[in-house]
C-alpha cells in the first residue's frame, strides 16, 4: 500500500461524512463480503427535483475496513442529486477516485459500496424498493442482526468484540 493512498484514506477517515442511520429512508441496502467479513449498509432518501426523482441524502454504516468507510463517505456525497439509474451506473472506482489508485487488495472495498447501493436502489428488478412505514413494520434489522444470521455463521465468519484496550488474539 502506498503512503499516498494511505494518507488519502486516513484524511477521508478523519472526517467521514454521512455516517449513521438515515431516519425515514426510502431505500436500504446491505451487503457483506464473505472473504474479509466486512459489511456495509446504506440508506437513501429521494426528493422530487425538476420533475425527476433524485437522491436527496444518503448515509452509511459499516463494519468494514478504512478503505470501505472512506469510499462510502465519498460515494454518499457523489450520488446526491442523481436519479437511482444514474447512481446505479456508477462503479466502485468512481466512488473512490479521490483516494487515488487503489492497491489490488483494496479494489473489493469499493465494490462493497457499489453493492450496497445496488442492493438499495435495485434489489429486485430496477425499481427502488419502498421502505414500509414504521407504523406497519418493525425496524429494519441492524448490521449485528445480519452478522447473526444463520447463513452468516455458516460462512465461517466469526465476530469477536473486544473490550476497550484489549488486543485481538
Ligand atoms: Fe474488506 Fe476492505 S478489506 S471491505
Amino acid at each position: 500500500m502506498t503512503d499516498d493512498f494511505q494518507s488519502r484514506v486516513t484524511a477521508a477517515m478523519a472526517n467521514p461524512e454521512n455516517m449513521g442511520e438515515l431516519p425515514n429512508a426510502d431505500a436500504i441496502g446491505t451487503v457483506g463480503n464473505a472473504d474479509c467479513g466486512d459489511m456495509l449498509r446504506v440508506w437513501v432518501k429521494f426528493k422530487e427535483e425538476g420533475g425527476r426523482k433524485v437522491i436527496d441524502r444518503a448515509s452509511f454504516q459499516s463494519f468494514g475496513c478504512e478503505t470501505a468507510i472512506a469510499a462510502a463517505s465519498l460515494a454518499m456525497e457523489l450520488i446526491k442529486g442523481k436519479t437511482a439509474a444514474e447512481a446505479l451506473a456508477m462503479r466502485g472506482e468512481e466512488f473512490a477516485k479521490d483516494l487515488g489508485p487503489l492497491p489490488p487488495t483494496k479494489v473489493h472495498c469499493t465494490s462493497l459500496v457499489e453493492g450496497a447501493l445496488r442492493e438499495a436502489l435495485a434489489p429486485v428488478g430496477s425499481v427502488p424498493a419502498p421502505v414500509a412505514s414504521p407504523a406497519t413494520s418493525a425496524a429494519p434489522p441492524t448490521l449485528m442482526d445480519a452478522f447473526n444470521k444463520p447463513e452468516q455463521k455458516k460462512s465461517g465468519v466469526k465476530v469477536v468484540f473486544l473490550k476497550p484496550g484489549e488486543q485481538p488474539k
